[in-house]
């Protein structure tokens, strides 16, 4: 998406949340720099601020310190309405807890940001089988939430997150509920969805093979960066 490659440049982050009479510092002052088309994980110990950064990066919370740029735009300046729609425009989120919507089924799930979105790419109910198949649920298309197990039900939301194919898509713990083997679709999935329309994936995990996986791993510690390691070279010029 970004020409210079530079998709989020974080600066001086700082979340503070007053907790009765105490302050608990959730982050402490992150400077990082993701590029456009890398696939980067976030570890580090519970409680360390993985999600409240994850949280900020996609507009779902506001700094107390800082500044985020989505593509050179600092989205902390941003209202309600301009955050909305930057969040439908670029960022795909799975959130920790998926929330599907339980009326509707597995096909339908997916396929409704697509219905909503103002200039849709795909044919909703198309693209909608095509990632449930491609996460391995090619066979649960008219099942809904309820009658699908845990890890199911997080990859149609994985598969939900994708439907519109963002240029960022933003993860927490995408394969927090899954078995080795299905976990191992979800990775193998986010990176065909990387390599072919050169999404940037920022992906929140404590699965050390997840991690191993990706490109780069920043580890957090305490609200601050402790470890930012690049591990294979993915530009080419
Ligand atoms: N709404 C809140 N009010 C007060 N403190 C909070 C709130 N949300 C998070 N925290 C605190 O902020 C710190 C960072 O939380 P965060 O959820 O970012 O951690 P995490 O690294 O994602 O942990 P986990 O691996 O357990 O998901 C924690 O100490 C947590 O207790
Ligand atoms: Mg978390």
């Amino acid at each position: 998406m970004a020409n210079n490659n530079v998709v989020i440049r974080v600066q001086g982050l700082a979340k503070e949340l007053p907790m009765g009479k105490v302050t608990v510092h959730a982050l402490r002052g992150v400077d990082m720099e993701i590029y456009a088309n890398e696939m980067v994980s976030i570890v580090g110990p519970s409680g360390s601020g993985k999600s409240t950064l994850l949280g900020l990066i996609g507009g779902l919370d506001t700094p107390t310190k800082g500044k985020i740029e989505i593509d050179g735009v600092d989205i902390t300046r941003m209202n309600e309405d301009q955050l909305t729609e930057i969040r439908n425009e670029k960022i795909g989120f799975i959130f920790q807890f998926f929330n599907l919507i339980p009326t509707l089924t597995a096909l339908e799930n997916v396929a409704l940001p697509i219905q909503f979105a103002r200039k849709p790419q795909f044919k909703p109910e198309k693209r909608a089988k095509e990632l449930l198949t491609l996460l391995g649920l090619g066979d649960r298309l008219r099942h809904r939430p309820s009658e699908l197990s845990g890890g199911q039900q997080q990859r149609v939301a994985i598969a939900r997150a994708l439907a519109n194919n963002p240029p960022l898509l933003l993860a927490d713990e995408p394969t927090g509920n899954l078995d080795s083997e299905a976990g191992k679709i979800v990775l193998d999935a986010l990176k065909q969805i990387q390599k072919e329309s050169g999404t940037t994936v920022v992906i929140v995990t404590h699965d050390p093979d997840l991690a191993e996986f990706t490109d780069r791993t920043i580890t957090l510690v305490d609200g601050e960066i402790h470890k930012d390691g690049l591990k294979k070279q993915i530009f080419e010029a």
